[in-house]
């Protein structure tokens, strides 16, 4: 391969990496499908309304921009801080240690490249720390 090549390749988004469109759409089924049938998600499914649907495509719409993919959805909602979002729920380590597992396992079950799954889960961990001492505040 040469260095061109090898360029476009070192520049490839997290979005492209990961599969694109349709895999963040499986990501955040993955993730809401485990969180409303594992039991041990049960306290952070309570949190939820009963139809999941709209937190799916927000979800899937969110992890496209946060992965340098297409920004729809910060047009579509016009962009909100994240942390703010989630400073009046009451988040605790148990939710949040709810919700960065069923994020692992969803993000596994994608076989998303093991390197990216890492930094992943590097920049979701204190992200969920960090809803908790918001709320807490
Ligand atoms: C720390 C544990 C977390 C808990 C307990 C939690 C809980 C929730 C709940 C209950 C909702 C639905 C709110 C509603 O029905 O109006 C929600 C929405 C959402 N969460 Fe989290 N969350 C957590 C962490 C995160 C993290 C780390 C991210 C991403 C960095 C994230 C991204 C989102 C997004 C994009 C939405 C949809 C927001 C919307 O469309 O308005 N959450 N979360």
């Amino acid at each position: 391969m040469g260095d061109a090549a090898d360029d476009v390749v070192a520049k490839r988004s997290p979005y492209e990496l990961i599969g694109g469109a349709e895999a963040v759409r499986r990501l955040a089924d993955k993730f809401y499908d485990l969180m409303d049938q594992d039991p041990s998600y049960r306290a952070l499914r309570d949190m939820h309304e009963p139809d999941l649907a709209p937190m799916r495509d927000s979800l899937a719409g969110f992890f496209a921009v946060w992965l340098g993919g297409p920004r729809d959805w910060v047009e579509k909602r016009g962009g909100f801080c994240i942390m703010s979002r989630h400073a009046q729920m009451g988040v605790t380590n148990e939710t949040a240690a709810q919700w960065m597992d069923a994020m692992r396992r969803a993000i596994a079950a994608l076989e998303t490249p093991p390197e990216l799954a890492e930094k992943m889960d590097q920049a979701l961990a204190p992200l969920a720390e960090a809803m908790v001492r918001r709320a807490k505040a």
